[in-house]
């Protein structure tokens, strides 16, 4: 049997070796902390959030590895991707899980509040899809499906806006959360509607960490106006300013530049290595 971390022909991986321990970390703590008592009153709610929230980390990380392996010039990077996506899936059947048990396990009242909470219907329709990618994920699946592969696997676009929207909807009156992801995950379309020569320039990445932040403000503002009471012009004068604190606009903004600096830092990397080994060896 082919373990993951290592290849078909069986020789290890180093980056699938360093990032598959990391990927139970967050199951772990969660049944530490519930094993401990340290969640309180209410265990499984509190691991359906942290479920929950893992679950769209991962999609989100699986989204991110395409631009940063072209960014950092890491191809090594795309080796992990489908690890990570898988992971995203093994959470949110947790989830899904957990939320059965919170019901006491009565399988039709949990089929009934899917069909009628908006909110679980479309985790539920973002979950399916997971589960769709996830079963299409095995090199037999992808040797066969050939060009039809790709094209089922773009779905991970439409899931992880129907999986924020769920985050959204239960989230109802602070939406900071949400908005950052909402934020993160236009900064990674952005950059894949981007001609594929301007990908790996750095000159986009300010660019988009500008659009990133600017469009976390909107979809804010947009939540606001349109399924909350609250005032969206005052959450809007907020995002402004960093005089009442950062807001998720600005923190998508400092990940946009967190991006820059980085990708800088790498492309600049081998010119300074250069410039130093003629000192270091005279
Ligand atoms: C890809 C699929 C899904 C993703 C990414 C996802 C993600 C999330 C996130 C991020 C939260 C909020 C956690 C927090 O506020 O800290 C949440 C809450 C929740 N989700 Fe999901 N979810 C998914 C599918 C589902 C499904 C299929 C169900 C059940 C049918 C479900 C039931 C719930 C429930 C009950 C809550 C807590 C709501 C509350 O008590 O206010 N989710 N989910």
């Amino acid at each position: 049997m082919q373990v993951p971390w290592r290849d078909r022909r069986g020789r290890l991986v180093k980056v699938k070796a360093a990032v598959f321990p990391l990927l139970f970390i967050p199951g772990v703590l969660a049944a530490y902390w519930w094993a401990t008592g340290a969640l309180g009153g209410r265990p499984v709610t509190e691991t359906i959030y942290d479920t929950g929230l893992w679950t769209i980390r991962f999609l989100l990380i699986s989204l991110a590895i395409t631009p940063c392996a072209r960014m950092f010039s890491w191809p090594q990077l795309l080796l992990v991707r489908r690890m990570v996506g898988v992971t995203a899936l093994a959470y949110g059947v947790a989830h899904l899980s957990l939320y059965v048990v919170d019901q006491n396990f009565a399988l039709l009242t949990v089929a009934s509040e899917i069909v009628r909470r908006f909110y679980l219907t479309i985790g539920f329709v973002a979950l399916l899809g997971l589960v769709a990618l996830g079963i299409t994920s095995t090199d037999n699946a992808v040797k066969r499906m050939g060009r039809n592969w790709k094209r089922l696997h773009r779905l991970a676009y439409p899931i992880a806006i129907l999986a924020a929207l769920h985050y959204f909807i239960q989230s109802k009156a602070n939406v900071s959360e949400p908005v950052f992801v909402a934020g993160l995950y236009v900064w990674l379309m952005l950059w894949r509607v981007l001609p594929a020569g301007w990908q790996q320039r750095w000159v986009v990445t300010p660019a988009l960490a500008v659009a990133a932040g600017l469009a976390a403000a909107w979809i804010e503002f947009s939540w606001y106006a349109l399924a909350t009471h609250i005032n969206p012009w005052r959450v809007l004068a907020a995002s402004e300013t960093v005089r009442f604190g950062l807001r998720p606009a600005h923190y998508v903004l400092l990940c946009g530049v967190a991006v820059a600096v980085l990708v800088l830092v790498r492309r600049t990397e081998p010119f300074v290595r250069r410039r130093l080994s003629p000192l270091r060896t005279g």
